[in-house]
């Protein structure tokens, strides 16, 4: 049996080049710290790109990031600022990424984009050919490389290939106002599995497919020239074991050896015992609905101003694509509205918004995790979000809320959370209310439940899945061909 190839834009680390040398930072994302517990336990080889242009590479570094990566298991695809700009920074994140998230209105349509992305997609397809052998199993993932398969499959007809969507798929009276709708169609059909993280999504995606191409479709296989591609839904998992450990880790740690944010939290607990914690974690895109839920938290002060001097909202949002133009606009919308919910409504004992623009460490999420009595998370839009699994994952007590917006991916399998529309403020109101007040009973039988769901089906299981649906179409792929 071959290796596995994972391929995705981003790679598990960044390369940085600080002070004339190469530093990895670990990525952040669903799909890179999916993907990283499911790379680091195989025979994998994971290509994309390192995070930094052909343009910011002195000469005399050049070998060292292919040696910086290699010990990461992987391997670059060489990208101009040029091509960055029209496929990242353009194509997927101005075009893909808003629409396939219901923001049509931040959509471009721009010919040149769609171009530099084709032309990007062809560089990954080339790098996987000149890396793959037959009998490896190639595994490429989400909306930056949905021309990948096709163009592997053209030259490597026989060579199994899976894709993983880790965004939604949106409705196909969304999808359909692509101009480009029928190439990304017929790029993905070059996949023997097409992977999604829900029902829904996959759904959306067969009806485009059978009503854009015309394909014949039964269940869930589609029929095209003498090859069945199989679409099926498996919602990702998170590496609970790492995250539940972490946790344990953490709570058998010695006051004097813990963090400066855990001791700073604590303090701010013993200082008001009957206070609230509530965490948000996101990067910062729009699809996350962070403004609206400032907007919602000071709704839910006004409504229940009793919680004023009691409840402390800490925002922790990662930097993310900061040179597309929506996420310029969103940091200074979520800037003036924390700065001026601050101003208005805090008092000399209290900042209802804790505000972090920054990625932290590993540790440092666990320290907010264990600490927050409740998790709210409220995206307009996301494929799945892992955030909610980890934080399940880190309540060793079991104690503990988690408020999830209905729009998330991972809210099918959270049922025993307490689900909200993020766009109806008087439903979010109350949550929090029932959220504070939960009875401890009542949180940990939530969470048992949950955590539960969640070992089992973590991310391991998810990969597993995944490779084993693949292998399962291929073979049957193979035998109807021979026929
Ligand atoms: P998305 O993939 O859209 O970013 P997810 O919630 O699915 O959303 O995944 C986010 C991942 O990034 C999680 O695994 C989370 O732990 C990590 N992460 C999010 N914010 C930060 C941060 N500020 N610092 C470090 N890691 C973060
Ligand atoms: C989401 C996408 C990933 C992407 C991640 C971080 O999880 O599905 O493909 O890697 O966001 O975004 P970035 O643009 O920094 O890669």
């Amino acid at each position: 049996m071959g290796k596995t190839i994972i391929i995705s834009n981003r790679l598990p680390v960044q390369l940085q080049i600080s002070n004339g040398g190469i530093t990895a930072i670990p990525s952040v994302g669903g799909l890179a710290t999916g993907m990283k517990s499911v790379h680091s336990g195989g025979d994998s080889l994971w290509i994309g790109w390192s995070g930094l242009t052909d343009e910011e590479i002195p000469e005399e570094l050049a070998p060292k990031i292919d040696e910086a990566l290699a010990k990461h298991g992987s391997s670059k695809v060489k990208l101009t600022k040029n091509q960055v700009d029209g496929f990242y920074f353009g194509f997927s994140n101005r075009t893909i990424w808003p629409l396939f998230h219901y923001f049509l209105e931040y959509s471009e349509f721009e010919l040149d984009y769609w171009n530099v992305y084709k032309d990007v997609n062809q560089k990954f397809a080339d790098t996987i050919l000149q890396n793959a052998s037959d009998e490896d199993t190639i595994w490429i993932h989400d909306y930056q490389l949905m021309l990948v398969p096709q163009m592997v499959r053209n030259e490597r007809p026989d060579i199994s290939i899976g894709f993983f969507l880790h965004i939604p798929f949106p409705s196909f009276e969304i999808f359909r106002t692509l101009p480009w709708r029928e190439e990304i169609l017929e790029g993905l059909l070059g996949s023997d599995l097409i992977g999604f993280h829900t029902y829904d999504y996959e759904r959306h995606f067969l009806s485009s497919v059978r009503r854009l191409l015309g394909l014949e479709v039964s269940f869930n296989d589609i029929y095209l020239d003498n090859r069945i591609i199989k679409v099926d839904s498996f919602p990702m998992g998170i590496d609970y074991k790492k995250f539940s450990n972490a946790a344990q880790e953490h709570s058998q740690k010695k006051p004097e050896k813990q963090s400066d944010l855990q001791q700073r939290l604590d303090k701010h607990k013993k200082s008001t015992p009957d206070g609230k914690f509530l965490l948000s974690i996101d990067r910062l895109d729009y699809s996350k609905g962070i403004a609206k839920r400032l907007n919602a938290f000071e709704y839910f002060l006004n409504k229940y101003p009793q919680y004023k001097e009691k409840v402390r909202l800490i925002i922790l949002a990662v930097p993310s694509r900061s040179n597309v133009p929506q996420y310029q606009l969103l940091k200074k919308e979520v800037d003036e509205l924390v700065g001026r919910i601050n101003g208005e409504l805090a008092t000399v004992n209290w900042t209802p918004i804790w505000y972090f623009y920054r990625s932290l460490p590993f540790d440092s999420l666990i320290d907010l995790y264990t600490s927050c009595d409740i998790a709210w998370l409220t995206p307009l839009r996301d494929g799945m979000n892992l955030v909610a699994k980890e934080y399940v994952a880190t309540r060793t007590d079991q104690t503990g809320v988690l408020i999830l917006s209905e729009m998330a991916g991972s809210a099918n399998e959270m049922n025993e959370s307490l689900l909200i529309n993020p766009n109806n403020f008087e439903q979010i109101a109350d949550t929090l209310y029932t959220a504070i007040n939960m009875p401890k009973e009542e949180q940990q039988a939530r969470n048992k439940v949950l955590q539960k769901r969640l070992e089992r089906y973590n991310v391991e299981k998810w990969a597993n899945s995944f490779m084993s649906s693949l292998r399962a179409q291929k073979n049957l792929d193979a035998a109807n061909i021979s026929k």
